[in-house]
């Protein structure tokens, strides 16, 4: 707009220029040609009156100097001077009484008395108050009486080209404002339409994934607003197939999981059932005394309690939840975890160290219980034959880091970026889907967070797992 408006004044002043330059030729011109015609209009009195006295017919009767002083004296003819020269240069007559009977000999005079028809000369600035000087031979075919020399004033000329210049100026800068005002609406009219739709893609970066209402139209903006809602419709569907892909993704993973697990609960459930199914052998004999009666029905109650809790924590660990964001303690997770993974743990000798205090963060307790099951089961496969496994926690203002450190194996440093790819394993045999990690981050991003490793081959790992906290628990640990 502001180029626009810039052009526009440019253009107008330009042609203000134009126009005044113009008009003032036009003006100069017809200055000239009136000039002309004064002078010609007077060529024959005053070549009749020289011609009459040079024949005698009439006698010095001061004819000339009536003329003269009449023309100059008039101020219609706009005649500054006006004056007869013999054709030696001698004033016979002159508006100017003091130049009688002298002999004029200055260029402009020479130039006069040589000429041979009319001619115009300019003395000083047209436009500043000159003069037109004019002459003109006073003749009969080729026999010469004299030269009348006329100066025709211009000094109403500057005030002329004044006043137009002054016209000109209001109407260019009227038209210039007139431009300016209607670029402005233009762009106005123009600029809404575009700011609307530059909003609307604005939200859409900002996660806004339904098209936002725009007015219809018919040109090419309409064109635009129409593949703006096509995208966003695209960018929704293929959202929502994302989710889908990472939660089947997730559950993909979990019933892998489920797999190993099954298999650590059956152990579980093996000795206490065997116990269960001894007490009830036995309390089927009558003749029990009955402390020993007690006894078997108490054992048989306890077993039967164990096996019901291993059940209850892999169908828990098995049902597909909704998620569901609320504040949960992160200990209290990592205690079910390794409820859930005792078998495992207990049979490759791994000793835990969890001295973890209630750890409040927000987030959903089951997806949360995936990603520990998955680190902790990682470890156990990292330590066959035995080791440590350690939680422990930091914090800083506004979030939480759980640190779980196994005594395993490590990893070497080029796998670092590589173990949360998808499909990343090193276990052979289709031991490992190499989803557990990927899943852990998927989940641990969906929480606002971060998970990262440390580790040297031999060493051990240690995984961190950033989680913000609830926001009204800043600054305190858990309940
Ligand atoms: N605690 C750890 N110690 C050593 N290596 C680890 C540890 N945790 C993960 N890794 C490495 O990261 C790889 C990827 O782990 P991830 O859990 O994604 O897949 P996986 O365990 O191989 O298979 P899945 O979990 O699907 O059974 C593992 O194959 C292993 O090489
Ligand atoms: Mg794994």
């Amino acid at each position: 707009m502001a180029v626009g408006a810039a052009a526009t004044l440019v253009i107008a002043l330009a042609l203000h220029f134009f126009l005044v330059d113009a008009e003032k030729r036009h003006l100069l011109q017809r200055k000239e040609q009136a000039a002309r015609t004064l002078a010609a209009s007077m060529k024959l009195p005053f070549t009749q009156i020289l011609l009459y006295e040079e024949t005698g017919l009439v006698a010095e009767s001061g004819l000339l100097d009536l003329y003269i002083s009449r023309m100059a004296g008039n101020r219609d003819m706009h005649v500054s001077y006006a004056m007869v020269l013999d054709p030696e240069g001698h004033v016979l007559s002159h508006s100017d009484l003091t130049q009688f009977h002298k002999r004029l000999d200055d260029p402009l005079s020479r130039k006069a008395l040589a000429a041979t028809g009319m001619i115009l000369s300019s003395v000083g600035d047209p436009f500043e108050g000159g003069v037109i000087d004019v002459a003109t031979p006073l003749n009969v075919s080729s026999k010469r009486f004299g030269t009348l020399r006329l100066g025709y004033s211009l000094s109403g000329l500057a005030e002329e080209i004044r006043g137009l210049k002054r016209k000109v100026l209001v109407l260019t800068i009227s038209a210039a404002a007139l431009m300016i005002f209607f670029l402005f609406v233009a762009a106005r009219v123009m600029a809404r339409p575009i700011r609307r739709l530059v909003n609307a893609l604005n939200s859409v970066h900002l996660g806004r994934l339904e098209p936002m209402p725009l007015p219809e139209r018919n040109d090419e903006l309409g064109d635009l607003q129409d593949s703006y809602r096509i995208m966003v419709d695209r960018l929704r569907k293929e959202e929502i197939e994302r989710v889908k892909t990472r939660e089947l993704l997730a559950r993909t993973e979990k019933m892998a999981t489920i797999g190993t697990l099954a298999a650590g609960i059956a152990h579980e459930i093996n000795s206490p059932l065997t116990g269960a199914m001894h007490s009830i052998g036995a309390l089927a004999k009558e003749s029990l005394p009955p402390r020993k009666r007690d006894r078997y029905l108490k054992v048989a109650g306890e077993s039967l309690e164990r096996i019901r809790r291993a059940v209850s924590q892999l169908l828990d660990y098995s049902t597909v939840h909704a998620t569901n964001f609320s504040e949960c303690d992160l200990s209290r997770l990592v205690a079910d975890t390794l409820e859930l993974l005792h078998y495992q743990i207990g049979r490759s000798g791994i000793e835990v160290e969890n001295r973890l205090p209630p750890l409040a963060v927000r987030g959903d307790a089951h997806k949360l219980e995936q990603v520990l099951v998955n680190i902790v089961m990682n470890a156990i496969a990292a330590m066959p034959s035995g080791g440590r496994l350690e939680f422990s926690h930091a914090e800083d203002g506004s979030s939480l880091t759980l640190i779980i450190a196994d005594t395993g194996e490590g990893i070497p440093e080029e796998n670092h970026g590589r173990i949360f790819e998808p499909f990343f394993t090193t276990k052979g045999n289709g031991k490992g889907t190499g989803l557990g990690l990927a899943v852990c981050r998927k989940i641990v991003e969906q929480h606002d967070g971060k998970i990262s490793v440390s580790s040297r081959p031999g060493e051990g790992a240690k995984f961190f797992i950033t989680l913000p906290r609830p926001l009204l628990m800043e600054g305190t640990h858990g309940r």
